[in-house]
């Protein structure tokens, strides 16, 4: 099935509401690691530009690294099964280490979930969940979000990182897509 198939309808996150929300969230990460090194793990490829607004956040007082994952959830693209296929791990060793997993969305929360006991048998200092959107309607597993940007409906959403089949990750602002 093509993008074609797929179009904007409309914004349901402005740049402007997605940028004081994460400002939001970035004074509650600094106050709490303050004077801390603290590495940000993003999920590749849509928490990058959710990950590199949050960094650019912080107070300077945070020690701020930044190293990323990618994976692949196996069955069909739209429907996540909840089995992840490493495609890349992290560089950094955690042991010992402030980690937060940074996700664009968490829909089922099987990748979120699956990821986190992957680094919790690594022996970080702390590890913590930093996602911007969580579906509540499609969750499975039990809370695993320490930070949350905010909670949307079961909608098809693309734009600041999200994609449709690839497309879409650069909109600034994020959209609803229906199907034509
Ligand atoms: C999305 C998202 C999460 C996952 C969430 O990734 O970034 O990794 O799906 O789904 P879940 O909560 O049901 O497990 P996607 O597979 O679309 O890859 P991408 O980040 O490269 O777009």
């Amino acid at each position: 099935m093509g993008t074609d198939d797929y179009e904007l309808d409309h914004i349901m996150l402005t740049q402007d509401v997605i940028s004081k929300r994460i400002s939001e969230l970035a004074a509650s990460i600094s106050e709490e690691y303050r004077g801390e090194e603290l590495i940000f793990t993003g999920v590749l490829k849509g928490a990058v530009i959710f990950m590199s607004d949050l960094v650019r956040s912080l107070d300077l007082s945070v020690d701020a690294r930044m190293d990323f994952i990618a994976v692949s959830s196996y069955g069909n693209a739209s429907t996540s099964s909840g089995a992840v296929k490493m495609i890349k791990d992290m560089d950094t060793y955690i042991a010992d280490k402030h980690v937060i997993l940074v996700e664009d969305i968490m829909d089922t929360g099987l990748t979120l979930s699956y990821l986190r006991e992957m680094l919790m048998a690594r022996g970080p200092e702390t590890l913590r969940t930093c996602v911007l959107l969580e579906k509540p309607d499609r969750k499975k597993v039990d809370s695993i979000l320490d930070y949350r940007g905010f909670t949307i409906p079961d909608e098809f959403v693309v734009g600041y990182g999200l994609d449709y089949a690839g497309k879409w990750r650069n909109l600034p602002d994020i959209w609803c897509v229906t199907k034509h």
